[in-house]
């Protein structure tokens, strides 16, 4: 299916399916946010209200739920390392009812694709109350958070109409690494990291990815195609990965499925490893390369069907799939590719609504 797309579109086109059309556009998405962020000498174009309000903040509150939250805690990574703020990560509906000791300047982002989600909204208004100021990362500009904060950063994400977010996701994180890497740049630190040039490699990326759907089609019928759960593991940024990746496959193929840090299974989830439980792991982190694949090992020990999703230059020969080769920050905007496709698979394969999975709606309008 990879005739002319227009991520803009909100038709299906020749595409059986709102949510694969979307996995395809995300290499058109990374483009298109390079270009909105960037002026003609190729340098950062942010709003200098954004940049002196990121740079005043002694501490930044992210705010969102589901997917946006996941993107939220791949963000912490970009801010903390590269521009050095301190970052809490918060799912809304807990931080609108216990609310957590705040910094003295803090500044608060919300995370929303559809800039509607209430319980994200229920935080924006008790913040505005007590006077901190607030930035709203959203697809849909003139939404109620975009309105009631003091700034918004734009996704350029198109209209996205599968329940599952796909292209959402990554958008957020192109957009906080652009945000992270003006920040470093407002507060004076030198960084050896061009985002729109990673970003330009990633898009590449995700081009070479979404043409791998036949590989990642028989994957998901050999790990998904009768299991009733399944594990996702990973370390470091890896782990953020594997939250959402458990997520997209709950939310469409009703697979039970969590997402685990690798080095906590010992500590109760390894229980629940029997023959044959498949146990997807990422491998994209140097620094733990070596104790996630421990973590595999452990596991398989104990009959699982492990899968493991390498990134090139770290793979090993029984690796199941290998990511090409990005920078280490943003390999999280590659990683979740295949686990985007073998979730759209292993719906598909059990017969169930991809786009309009049962009890879930694509913007929660209610706390
Ligand atoms: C709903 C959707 C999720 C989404 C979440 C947050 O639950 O089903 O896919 O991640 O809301 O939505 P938002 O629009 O705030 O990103």
């Amino acid at each position: 299916y990879t005739a002319e797309i227009d991520a803009s579109d909100t038709e299906k086109g020749t595409y059986p399916h709102f949510m694969l059309k979307e996995i395809d556009e995300q290499p058109i998405v990374m483009r298109k946010i390079i270009n909105e962020y960037q002026n003609e000498n190729n340098e950062l174009k942010l709003d200098t209200d954004i940049r002196s309000a990121m740079k005043a903040a002694d501490r930044i509150y992210i705010i969102a739920a589901g997917t946006s939250y996941h993107a939220g805690l791949v963000g912490k990574e970009f801010l903390e390392k590269l521009a050095k703020i301190p970052v809490e990560v918060h799912v809304a509906s807990e931080f609108s009812y216990n609310m957590p000791l705040l910094s003295e300047n803090p500044l608060f982002v919300f995370i929303s694709q559809s800039g509607e989600t209430a319980d994200s909204r229920s935080v924006l208004v008790k913040i505005k109350e007590m006077g901190y100021p607030a930035l709203t990362i959203t697809n849909v500009p003139g939404s109620t958070l975009s309105r009631e904060a003091d700034y918004t950063l734009n996704l350029y994400a198109g209209p996205e109409i599968a329940v599952a977010s796909t292209k959402a996701y990554t958008a957020q994180i192109a957009v906080l690494a652009i945000l992270a890497v003006d920040t470093a740049n407002a507060k004076g630190i030198e960084l050896d990291f061009d985002p729109m040039q990673e970003l330009a490699i990633v898009a590449n990326a995700m081009e070479v990815l979404t043409d791998q759907k036949e590989e990642l089609e028989q994957l998901a019928r050999d790990y998904f195609s009768t299991t009733r759960n399944a594990f996702f593991i990973g370390r470091s940024g890896d782990y953020n990965v594997s939250l959402e990746a458990a997520l997209k496959l709950k939310e469409i193929s009703y697979i039970q499925a969590e997402g685990f840090a690798g080095g906590e299974l010992k500590h109760g989830t390894i229980a629940l490893i029997e023959e044959g439980t498949p146990v997807i792991a990422l491998a994209t982190q140097k620094n733990v390369n070596y104790s996630i694949r421990g973590n595999v090992q452990e596991v398989v020990a104990r009959g699982a069907k492990a899968m493991v999703i390498s990134l090139k230059g770290l793979e090993e020969d029984d690796d199941a799939f290998v990511l090409p080769h990005v920078h280490e920050l943003l390999t999280p905007l590659v990683s979740v590719i295949p686990m985007q496709l073998l979730a759209y698979y292993a719906a598909l394969h059990r017969g169930c609504d991809v786009d309009k999975p049962r009890n879930l709606a694509k913007s929660v309008t209610v706390e």
